[in-house]
């Protein structure tokens, strides 16, 4: 028999490979429970050899979603497969949250936008800055530097172990955005007013070096987009220095909206009940 709530549930997803350590099905579920929507997120683990096919099923609407988000290893095939990508993927290559419309599979990248919204909420007033530093080259590094290109910061120092790797990013921004190796990180540490660590270093226990975070102004911002632990080694050691601090939780939560505005039709709010669910679920220590 046909299940009439399956044609009225609001189905979105997320597909990554491997995906079973996703935490956004609870951050979307948590919504739709909270904004009372007949919907539902499930996580769906597709391996590189399948995702052209699952995007196919997407996109002749047979799967029954309105769209989901991407995560590791996709986001650069997506960025590929997908009909319609606004400015923002366009220049960043990757797309991490598709919808349809009308058919077409429309894509963008939230990364950039969870990231300034994080610092937003926990540290006003952040954007003040004129000099950023960002540890790392990567595709969350991309993003970032984007997003602080658009927020109006002048100067973005992009610091990386492959130092090819940060000219290249730097020359593909263009000359506000300067690539070096990490030697340079005690030079361009010097007055700035923001320090973002996108690489992977301090993730789950592992050592970091000492960073010249007494460098940085007063008043600058350390922010860290690792959040197992909450508090990583690099946010202990600005602590120590005395600088405001964020974790990079905020930015997992926040990037999460604009898909769900785009499926369900609401922009959810990041709340701290969320964070805490999210918090506990990860069995991490607040
Ligand atoms: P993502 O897309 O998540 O940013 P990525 O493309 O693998 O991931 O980039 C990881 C970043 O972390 C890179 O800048 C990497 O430096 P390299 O380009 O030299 O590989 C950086 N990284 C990872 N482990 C590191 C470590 N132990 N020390 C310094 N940098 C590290």
């Amino acid at each position: 028999m046909h299940d009439s709530r399956e044609t009225f549930l609001m189905k979105a997803f997320v597909a990554g490979y491997p995906i079973k350590h996703s935490r956004s099905p609870l951050i979307h579920r948590y919504w739709l429970g909270q904004l009372g929507i007949a919907g539902d997120y499930e996580a769906v683990a597709v391996e590189v050899t399948d995702f052209a096919s699952f995007i196919a099923n997407l996109k002749s609407g047979e799967s029954g979603y309105r769209g989901g988000n991407i995560t590791i290893p996709h986001k650069e095939s997506a960025f590929l497969l997908a009909d319609r990508c606004d400015d923002l993927a366009m220049e960043l290559g990757a797309v991490n949250t598709l919808w349809l419309e009308d058919g077409i599979l429309c894509a963008t990248n939230s990364d950039g936008i969870g990231f300034v919204r994080n610092l937003d909420e926990r540290s006003p007033g952040w954007d003040q800055c004129k000099t950023a530093v960002v540890l790392g080259a990567g595709g969350a590094s991309r993003a970032i530097i984007q997003s602080l290109r658009e927020r109006g910061v002048a100067n973005i120092h992009v610091v990386n172990r492959t130092a090819q790797r940060a000219i290249e990013l730097a020359d593909h921004f263009g000359s506000s955005i300067h690539g070096h190796a990490l030697d340079a990180l005690d030079e361009v540490s010097t007055g700035a007013g923001l320090f973002v660590n996108t690489t992977s270093l301090g993730m789950d226990g592992h050592p970091v070096p000492t960073l010249p975070l007494s460098k940085l102004t007063g008043d600058a911002v350390v922010t860290d987009i690792v959040y197992t632990p909450l508090v990583t080694p690099i946010l202990e050691q600005a602590q120590r220095d005395g600088f405001r601090t964020v974790d990079g939780l905020g930015m997992l939560l926040h990037q999460a909206g604009t898909g769900f505005e785009k499926w369900f039709g609401q922009m959810p709010v990041v709340t701290e009940e969320l964070r805490s669910l999210i918090i506990s679920d990860l069995g991490l220590k607040a």
